[in-house]
């Protein structure tokens, strides 16, 4: 069976993009993905097809190239948009601000009027609990009020929702969904494809597993102070792959959705620790993790986690992997990467 709807994944060699492209062409949908491969690489385009046994119709190029931009829209019949194309690194964001404002917000930018121009209509958006803050009240549902953003990432991410939300409202056929994800972790079973940071990781899992894996000294677990069940910080982390399924959901839904501009946490709705992690990581591989209690990270929330009951109610979606599970996957795919047996 074909679906028949052809839908353009920006930054479809990225880490969650790549992941939700096996995801839809498992489900018989036809995908076209748009990367420049700025943060990632061919390879992860090669294990897409070698999961999927199917060629991947692969544009290079860059969303804030309008021209590039309009040769795609001519060339393929596109149904859907999911746009995964960002810069992601919050300390990045900080040294370098103008490059994530122009980049965030130029690529969406420059979509959203190709789509106008090309008459296309459905538009899933990766946005980020990031949007949120500190918020007040735990878990965080999608009403709670935007705080001030604590990165120039963070405020990409609230500024690329306004300005759907506004285009929202003066295109009365457009829909669009925004996704705020929580943690992301783990990588695909088959470990053909999986994260890839560039340099040193800061995100918690990529840098247990490089760990791990020899390839960093030692982990710094950022503060055990906090107001936490073991004074780690508390966070939700989402299995990549449930996370990529939420994507398909969302596809199937757009249509069927009543409000015109929504939003949707995708989370477990569970907080887990730092430190409970770094055991849990421990336990399911059964390799000692050498890490040690740092001084708390600038500018990080203690506690953060979803309330997924909007997902679960409009998508039909919910969570189903173990932490332990995303561990061990995203334990074999570092593996695979450094070629450890
Ligand atoms: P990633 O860096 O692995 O993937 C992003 C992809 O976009 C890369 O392949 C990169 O080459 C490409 N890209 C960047 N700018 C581009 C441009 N102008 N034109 C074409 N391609 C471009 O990141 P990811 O983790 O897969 O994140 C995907 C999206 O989800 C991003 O928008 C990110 O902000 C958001 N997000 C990620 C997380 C997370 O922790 N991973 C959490 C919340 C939200
Ligand atoms: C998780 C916890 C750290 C590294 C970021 C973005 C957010 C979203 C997800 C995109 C924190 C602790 C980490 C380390 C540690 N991305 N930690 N030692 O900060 O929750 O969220 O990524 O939208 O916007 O802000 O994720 O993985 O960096 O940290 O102790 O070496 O792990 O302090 O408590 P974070 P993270």
């Amino acid at each position: 069976m074909n679906n028949s709807k052809k839908i353009l994944l920006t930054g479809g060699a990225g880490y969650i993009g790549s992941h939700t492209a096996v995801e839809l062409i498992q489900q018989n949908f036809e995908i076209v993905i748009v990367d420049d491969l700025s943060r990632s690489e061919a390879r992860i385009i090669e294990g897409i097809e070698n999961i999927t046994n199917q060629r991947v119709n692969f544009y290079k190029g860059d969303c804030n190239d309008s021209l590039f931009l309009d040769n795609v829209f001519k060339k393929e019949s596109i149904d859907s948009l999911i746009h995964f194309a960002a810069y992601k690194s919050v300390n990045e964001s900080v040294d370098e601000p103008l490059l994530y404002y122009q980049n965030n917000l130029g690529s969406m930018i420059n979509l959203l009027s190709a789509m106008k121009k090309h008459q296309m209509n459905k538009f899933i958006f990766s946005s980020s609990c990031t949007v949120y803050g500190q918020p007040d009240a735990m878990p965080v549902d999608e009403n709670a009020p935007f705080k001030k953003a604590e990165s120039p990432y963070g405020a990409t991410k609230q500024m690329c929702e306004r300005i759907l939300e506004d285009t929202v409202n003066s295109n009365r056929n457009l829909k669009v969904i925004s996704l705020r994800y929580f943690n992301p972790v783990g990588a695909h079973p088959s470990s053909l494809i999986g994260e890839l940071p560039i340099g040193a990781p800061t995100n918690l899992v990529p840098y247990i597993t490089q760990t791990a894996a020899g390839v960093r000294e030692k982990l710094t677990v950022f503060g055990d102070d906090y107001d936490t069940a073991d004074g780690s910080c508390v966070r939700d982390f989402i299995d990549v792959d449930d996370l990529a399924k939420a994507h398909v959901q969302a596809i199937k839904s757009i249509e069927k959705i009543s409000g015109r501009y929504e939003t949707f946490n995708l989370g477990t709705g569970r907080g887990e620790t730092v430190l409970q992690i770094v055991k849990k990581f421990e336990e399911v591989t059964g390799v000692k993790l050498n890490y040690q209690i740092g001084a708390r990270r600038a500018g990080d929330i203690e506690k953060i986690f979803a309330n997924p009951a909007k997902a679960k109610e409009i998508l039909g979606w919910q969570t189903k992997k173990s932490i332990g599970d995303s561990l061990l996957n995203a334990w074999n795919w570092e593996k695979k990467v450094r070629n450890i047996l």
